[in-house]
């Protein structure tokens, strides 16, 4: 089971931009914004083919129409992965990011998704920050992974509830949890 705070992902916290699925409209946004958090990042090419096919899904925020933070993930055969993260250095510290991946975990829940994986630089404190906070676990490392600094990978996973590990419990633990 996950570990992450219980409330890191209680419903919205008031004043907290609506979470909106990206489409190719919004494809220039999201190269801007690639280009402004990442050294190495996607192009314009990239984008489109994800959406075009369906592989990836991308949310975001907005504040009055200028792209603010976004996600993407892809989600299939019962595993989800993380593909890339940011909010825009204006933004950052509000809480999009947690925003974000809270809403991509609870879409995954909805599509009955297993395990939510990701991979991340050792030197990204906020990043790890952000991800343990909401439940995901380290269980590996992966040397020599990042093509721009030659870093290792951090594995992180993500354990989503079993739908049915509820009702397997016995009834006295389950009253006293009520
Ligand atoms: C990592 C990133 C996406 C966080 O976005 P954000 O919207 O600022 O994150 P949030 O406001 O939701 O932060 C949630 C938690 O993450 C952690 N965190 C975020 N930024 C942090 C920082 N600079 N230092 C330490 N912890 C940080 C904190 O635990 C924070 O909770 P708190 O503010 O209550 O302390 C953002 O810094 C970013 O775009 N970085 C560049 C791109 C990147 O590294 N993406 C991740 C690739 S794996």
């Amino acid at each position: 089971m996950n570990a992450g705070s219980p409330d890191a992902c209680s419903p919205k916290k008031p004043g907290w931009p609506p979470v909106a699925r990206l489409g190719l409209a919004d494809i220039a946004a999201l190269r801007d914004l690639e280009q402004l958090c990442f050294s190495y990042h996607w192009s314009e090419a990239q984008f489109k083919l994800g959406l075009e096919r369906g592989a990836f899904h991308f949310l975001g925020t907005k504040d009055q129409g200028r792209l603010t933070a976004y996600v993407a993930f892809s989600a299939v055969a019962g595993e989800m992965e993380i593909l890339n993260l940011g909010a825009h250095p204006d933004y950052r510290r509000q809480g999009l990011a947690t925003n974000l991946l809270c809403a991509v975990l609870h879409i995954c829940r909805k599509m009955g998704i297993e395990t939510g994986y990701l991979d991340v630089k050792p030197s990204n404190l906020p990043a790890i920050a952000l991800y343990e906070k909401l439940g995901f676990t380290c269980y590996g490392r992966r040397k020599n992974y990042y093509p721009d600094t030659g870093e290792s990978a951090l594995l992180y996973r993500y354990d989503f509830p079993h739908p049915g590990a509820d009702a397997a419990k016995p009834q006295s633990a389950s009253k006293e949890s009520d």
